[in-house]
């Protein structure tokens, strides 16, 4: 007998999307299944998560790991159908915008399976982006389009997508961080002891800042000099790694005031995130969840997918030009920072909400 609905995950920023869906279908007997496409791989960027938000165990691994775009979407699309073959499901959802996102829907479409996409809707605008390309073709190919902010719902119209497919659920990652602030771990334990003073958090993955060496050493000069003010407490993507000693940056990362750490787990970043002065990033997370948090944001990046956070969170923008990026820190420096608001629905229940809509789609 196959499942009602077969999720995915493949990377790092879908595993505290998918915890709390896995929960909320268990408590409406919605009867769902996990694949795991193997896409992040290390210990670190995925078992931990695994553990720490208590997400079951994947029915499968199809183990992909790391390669180009086109293989690495090929070899998703080709280890995933046998795995619809075998569970028959109902539906197959996906989160987020990684390429495990577009390649099993569109295994799953393709196979007359409906797809239930969450955290639709969202748009750079920048179809430079992988993830763009991820966003724009998988909303256009699924049945249910599950929406963190109402600027989404615009974006699919203009896409030319039924308003009847689409529903405005709240934010399912906010819910994973309500759910564990209070596991979140202190600071001191993972630093060995609190900065005096505050500190900042980096992080830094997107390939348009990190494969361009011009680009990479240009955030580093603005990290430097804020390095000079405070800790930069920088945990590193291993793209980023490896992006740093192909440029011949390595040594930069070693100066004092940058504290390099590997990728943390989910309640030391949470940790690290909660009590930082400023977080710099050019994730997609870290946006909404320093928005959360109230924590101020600034984003390494010339757009963001998530606006909300920039018209009601902490967030701003300050793409990679250091002269704007050090403006920006002394700016939060001096007020603190933009103040911010929870923006709606982002209440902890968004999987609640999707749940609740899914077993009605189910029985009708
Ligand atoms: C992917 C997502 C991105 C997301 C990010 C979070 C796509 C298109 N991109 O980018 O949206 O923000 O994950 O991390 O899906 N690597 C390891 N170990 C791992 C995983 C990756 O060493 O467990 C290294 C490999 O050298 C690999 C590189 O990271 O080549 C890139 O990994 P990949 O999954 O291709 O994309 P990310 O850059 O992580």
């Amino acid at each position: 007998m196959g499942c009602e609905v077969l999720c995915v995950v493949g990377a790092r920023p879908n595993f505290m999307k998918i915890a709390p869906i896995m929960t909320a279908f268990a408590q409406r007997d919605v009867h769902a299944r996990l694949v795991h496409t193997g896409q992040h791989y290390d210990a670190s960027m995925s078992d931990s998560f695994f553990e720490q938000l208590g997400i079951p165990r994947p029915e499968v691994n199809l183990e992909v790991g790391s390669a180009s775009h086109a293989v690495q979407t090929a070899e998703i699309m080709r280890a995933f159908e046998p795995v619809l073959d075998a569970e028959s499901p109902r539906a197959v959802l996906v989160v987020g915008d990684v390429n495990s996102t577009l390649a099993c829907a569109l295994v799953a479409v393709k196979k007359g399976v409906p797809v239930m996409h969450v955290e639709a809707g969202l748009r750079s605008f920048d179809r430079s982006m992988p993830e763009e390309i991820n966003r724009v073709l998988t909303d256009q190919i699924s049945e249910l389009l599950f929406t963190t902010e109402r600027t989404a719902l615009d974006n699919l119209r203009r896409e030319g997508i039924d308003p009847a497919r689409v529903h405005f659920v709240g934010n399912v990652m906010i819910d994973t961080l309500r759910r564990n602030l209070a596991r979140a771990v202190p600071v001191q334990q993972t630093l060995g002891q609190r900065p005096q003073g505050g500190y900042a958090v980096l992080t830094l993955h997107r390939p348009a800042n990190v494969d361009d060496a011009t680009t990479f050493a240009a955030l580093l000069d603005a990290i430097e000099r804020i390095a000079e003010r405070m800790p930069v407490i920088f945990p590193i993507h291993p793209r980023t790694r490896a992006a740093a000693e192909r440029h011949g940056l390595s040594a930069r990362l070693e100066r004092p005031g940058i504290r390099l750490l590997p990728p943390q787990g989910y309640l030391q970043m949470l940790g690290l995130t909660r009590e930082a002065t400023v977080v710099l990033t050019d994730s997609g997370g870290l946006q909404e969840e320093t928005t959360a948090l109230g924590v101020p944001c600034i984003t390494l990046r010339e757009n963001t997918e998530r606006p909300i956070t920039l018209s009601e969170g902490t967030n701003t923008l300050t793409g990679a030009d250091p002269a704007k990026i050090l403006q920006c820190f002394e700016d939060i420096l001096a007020t603190g920072g933009k103040r911010g608001r929870i923006p709606e629905l982002w209440d902890g229940h968004a999987a609640e909400r999707i749940a609740a809509i899914v077993r009605e789609w189910l029985d009708a």
